[in-house]
């Protein structure tokens, strides 16, 4: 069946094999760090240094990771589909951008950071969103005001409201294919996303990961395995 609207939510297990740690896995990011000190606006406000400190390491590792096989064979179906695909990531690494840079994308196509963008910053007074590739402290002057203690990462911590949420709901009422990928379905909104398309009655929902997520249940299809394996079989034969 050829489907024309379709939405890919992708979670931190699509990027494991370019290296980066996921959260919740033995090991992952969540592993050495309390989440309350690193990811909530008042983790933020106690101790700014710390959170800086955290976003660097990570913003520096994006110059060392690539794409792998499962973002570049969703940027290469991209190109050939003609309805509508939107990529909604909760993912703040930038390896679909690499995946697709270079490339014309169809029209149709759009990314949609939900959590926010590891290279992009955000001055707390005016909420002007910057390009940035660097390191980031307290000390560093904010492109809009030129004052200290301005910036902070573009990041959606928790307690916060996850980003474009009004286009994500337009999105995943009208798809008729949902995909997740890589998702351990324990965050919400994005945990959600798959009843809300349930809801709709028109919509397939299949979810590929490497075991079953916390929402399993509520998909139609099921493929387990390593995302380097699994989708680029996936999308091939779609
Ligand atoms: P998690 O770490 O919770 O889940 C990653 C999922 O990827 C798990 O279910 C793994 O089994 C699966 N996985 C690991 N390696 C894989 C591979 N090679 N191929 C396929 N699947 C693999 O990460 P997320 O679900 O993305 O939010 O976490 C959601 C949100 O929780 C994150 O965006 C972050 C975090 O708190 C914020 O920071 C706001």
């Amino acid at each position: 069946m050829a489907y024309n609207h379709i939405v890919i939510l992708t979670g931190a297990g699509i990027s494991a094999e370019s290296g980066l740690s996921t959260f919740r896995d033995a090991g992952g990011l969540w592993a050495g760090h309390r989440i309350e000190d690193v990811a909530t606006p008042e983790g933020f406000a106690r101790d700014a240094a710390l959170v800086h400190h955290f976003y660097n390491l990570r913003r520096a590792q994006l110059n060392e990771v690539r794409p792998n096989a499962a973002h570049l064979a969703i940027a290469n179906f991209a190109q050939t589909h003609t309805g509508t695909l939107t990529v909604i990531t909760q993912n703040v690494d930038d390896l679909h951008e690499q995946a697709t840079n270079g490339h014309d994308m169809p029209q149709g196509y759009s990314l949609l950071h939900m959590h926010g963008e590891l290279r992009k910053a955000r001055c707390l007074a005016t909420e002007e969103i910057f390009k940035w590739h660097d390191t980031m402290d307290a000390s560093t002057p904010c492109p809009c005001c030129n004052k200290p203690k301005r910036l902070r990462p573009h990041i959606v911590w928790f307690g916060e409201m996850p980003l474009y949420m009004d286009l994500i709901g337009h999105h995943l009422r009208r798809c008729d294919l949902f995909v997740s990928i890589g998702t351990s379905g324990n965050v919400y909104p994005a945990a959600g996303f798959v009843q809300q398309v349930r809801s709709t009655g028109n919509g397939h929902t299949i979810e590929i990961n490497m075991e079953p997520s916390q929402g399993h249940s509520l998909f139609h299809e099921k493929i387990y395995g390593a995302a380097t394996q699994t989708i680029p079989e996936f999308f091939i034969n779609l």
